[in-house]
């Protein structure tokens, strides 16, 4: 997907949270974000994003480089992504089916009813029709979190970016939610991770960043990241999460 980030600083209330940050992804079609817990990971993604914007750098996904100097053009590069979040990211007093539709019809322009039929064979691919008219408060965590794959995806996206998105869901969920995502890499689609799951990260990931203290400390092909990595820092956060 040609994700290359070059430069990016990012400083909150004085604290610098991202330093630096520069890593040429190639053409990865997955790539994966690991590292220690407060490392901007999440500070990452959410630039690239769109959602938050660089004090410095720039960032280049599927080409173009992201114009971060308008709220508009921010928003057009929002509309070539879908987003899942760790949690509690649906509307809670919306149906299973409205939160699909809705950001077909407020941001892609779908008529009402042509939304609905999307959002519909959206969530009858990831087998959750027979839900279609819950709420988010009727479904278990792993089909709420499906419901947000669904939603991602019936936008069509370019990419897809996912944060931490088993971090809330119990292990047989996280079993489920981790399944459906690596049907999606089997589908070809691209996609930027943040996880804690670290045989999964290995298993989907083609490329690998390990962010800590703000700075990508290493990165490259998960295999060799995750076989023999170069950094101590890295080989230390590897051998203390794979323990458990
Ligand atoms: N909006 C914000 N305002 C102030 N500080 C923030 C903000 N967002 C993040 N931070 C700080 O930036 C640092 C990096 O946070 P971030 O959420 O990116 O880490 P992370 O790697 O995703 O961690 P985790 O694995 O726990 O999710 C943290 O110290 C956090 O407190
Ligand atoms: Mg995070």
């Amino acid at each position: 997907m040609r994700l290359k980030l070059a430069g990016i600083t990012k400083t909150f209330a004085g604290r610098t949270v991202l330093s630096d940050v520069s890593a040429d992804f190639g053409n990865a079609g997955v790539v994966v974000l690991i590292g220690p817990s407060g490392g901007g990971k999440s500070t990452l993604l959410r630039i690239v994003a769109g959602l938050e914007t660089p004090d410095a750098g720039s960032v280049s996904l599927g080409g173009g480089e992201v114009d971060f100097s308008s709220e508009e053009r921010l928003r057009a590069h929002r509309r070539r992504l879908g987003v899942v979040f760790q949690a509690f990211n649906l509307f809670p007093h919306l149906t299973a089916l409205e939160n699909v539709a809705l950001p077909l019809e407020k941001v892609h322009g779908h008529p009402p009813q042509a939304a609905r039929e999307v959002a519909m064979a959206s969530l009858e691919r990831f087998r959750l029709a027979e839900h279609a008219g819950k709420k988010p408060a009727e479904l278990s965590g792993g089909q709420q979190q499906r419901v947000a794959i669904a939603r991602a995806i019936a936008v069509q996206p370019e990419v897809l970016l996912f944060d931490e998105p088993t971090s809330a869901l119990d292990p047989e969920m996280t079993a489920e939610v981790l399944e459906t995502i690596e049907t999606l890499k089997a589908e070809g689609r691209r996609f930027v991770l943040v996880t804690h799951a670290m045989g999964f990260a290995r298993r989907v990931g083609d490329a690998v960043a390990f962010l800590a203290d703000g700075r990508i400390v290493e990165s490259g092909p998960a295999a060799e990241l995750f076989g023999s990595p170069r950094s101590r820092e890295c080989a230390e956060f590897l051998s203390r999460v794979l323990r458990y």
